[in-house]
């Protein structure tokens, strides 16, 4: 198991020993903008190829707290609402865009113009493509900082996942195109850091490189590695060096031996719904213990096990409790077989660091673990299921929520498997 993995599990006696205690006057910005010396512009979502930006991470609603605060939640979900992700994306040849490299400004709904390309360069070599490609090419980075400041050294986990969302999201976003996805891992991390201008003296390591994707396809024209300097832009304001995440982030940089997934996910979503449910994505707090029908259980499953196409593929196991589904049988289920016919409900709940509203409500409760090695790559895995859930459910008007907190060890034990517990999630009603 990776180090960073073990030492940065949750036990029951580890929350009680170590509650994270919140510094609020160094509550990090969620916001990265860069100056207005930089053209922006403004986003429109009738436009196809602005909506695939605009379905992925736009500000989605406004949430409104008891004591007169409130808070901008976006089309993806991400850990305790911090957002330690930045999306930049090339864009060639799509009506709407200039050919250019672009960061999204989530604040403003506007793509900031980083880089007007020539002909001949782009960022596919960096991203393993030998030739130039048409459409949008996306790099996901981490502000680490944004969700370390709560979650301390296991925010880079949270990190992954979230990123593992927001490709989740792109992904689904691109069908309105209609495209499908390609995720890359295999990005040159170091350079493309540089040339961001994110490794630059006092600043190095504070935003990296975490993952890239493609909805576009291949020209038969090649590209040279386009070259240009940007300055650095805070996307915190406050700071905290994390010495423990940051080693992680170098050891897990490189890819260990990888495969390839080449097969191409099906989904069936009718345009007009899908555009809505996207927009109307939340996670729900708690649910009322209603069921689901078996209808809905087959068509979540198909959802989350369509090929996720990548260029490493790793194996991510996917356990579940079945609580309330109609006509399925009660239990713990691995790849659609039942282990266990039993009432793990309250089980589930306490797995869930005690989230009984979540894990013992709900319809169904979900753990994903996995033994492989490309930890990157493995943990962004979880966040993309994670996505389909939440895309999948939100679609046919179910709740979701995902749950980071857990007690790793024992999820083990109750699932009789070693390998690293990536992430669980319930849904119900
Ligand atoms: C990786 C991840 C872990 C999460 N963990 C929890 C959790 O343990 N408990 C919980 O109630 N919500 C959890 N959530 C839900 C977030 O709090 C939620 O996404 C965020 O507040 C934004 O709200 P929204 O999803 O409604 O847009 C998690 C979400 C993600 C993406």
């Amino acid at each position: 198991m990776y180090w960073y993995h073990k030492e940065t599990k949750h036990s029951y006696y580890s929350v009680r020993s170590n509650p994270n205690q919140m510094d609020w006057v160094l509550q990090p910005s969620t916001y990265k903008n860069y100056p207005n010396r930089f053209e922006k512009i403004e986003l429109d979502k009738n436009n196809p190829w602005h909506g695939v930006i605009y379905y992925t991470a736009s500000i989605s609603t406004k949430k409104y707290y008891p004591h007169g605060t409130h808070r901008y939640l976006r089309v993806n979900p991400s850990a305790g609402a911090l957002y330690p992700n930045e999306l930049y994306f090339q864009a060639r040849g799509v009506e709407g865009f200039k050919d250019a490299i672009y960061h999204y400004e989530v604040e403003t709904n506007r793509a900031t113009l980083l880089y007007a390309l020539k002909e001949t360069e782009g960022i596919e070599p960096y991203m393993g493509y030998e030739t130039a490609m048409k459409g949008l090419l996306f790099l996901v980075s981490a502000v680490y900082y944004r969700s370390s400041w709560k979650y301390r050294n296991r925010a880079f986990r949270y990190c992954l996942l979230d990123a593992g969302h927001l490709l989740g999201s792109i992904e689904h976003a691109a069908l309105l195109v209609p495209h499908t996805t390609n995720i890359k891992y295999d990005i040159e991390r170091k350079k493309l850091n540089k040339l961001f201008g994110f490794s630059t003296g006092d600043t190095d390591g504070r935003e990296v490189f975490l993952s890239g994707a493609s909805v576009a396809t291949a020209l038969e024209k090649s590209v040279n590695a386009v070259q240009f300097e940007l300055p650095y832009v805070d996307g915190s304001g406050t700071f905290e060096v994390n010495e423990m995440m940051e080693l992680a982030y170098k050891q897990t940089s490189y890819l260990l031996e990888k495969t390839p997934q080449k097969t191409k996910a099906n989904f069936y979503y009718e345009k007009t719904r899908l555009k809505e449910s996207i927009l109307e994505r939340r996670s729900q707090r708690g649910f009322e213990g209603q069921a689901i029908t078996k209808l809905h259980y087959t068509r979540i499953m198909e959802a989350l096990n369509e090929p996720i196409a990548s260029d490493c593929d790793e194996v991510v196991e996917l356990f579940v409790v079945l609580n309330r589904v109609q006509n399925m049988p009660i239990g713990l289920y691995h790849n659609a077989k039942l282990l266990k016919n039993e009432d793990f409900s309250q089980r589930a709940g306490y797995l869930c660091l005690e989230q009984y509203s979540l894990g013992t409500q709900g319809a169904m409760t979900f753990f994903l673990l996995s033994t492989a090695k490309n930890y990157q790559a493995l943990y962004q895995k979880a966040g993309i299921i994670g996505q389909r859930l939440y895309a999948v459910t939100s679609y046919l008007n179910i709740g979701c929520s995902g749950i980071g907190a857990y007690y790793d060890d024992e999820v083990n034990a109750f699932v009789e498997q070693e390998g690293m517990v990536l992430y669980a999630l319930a849904i119900g009603r």
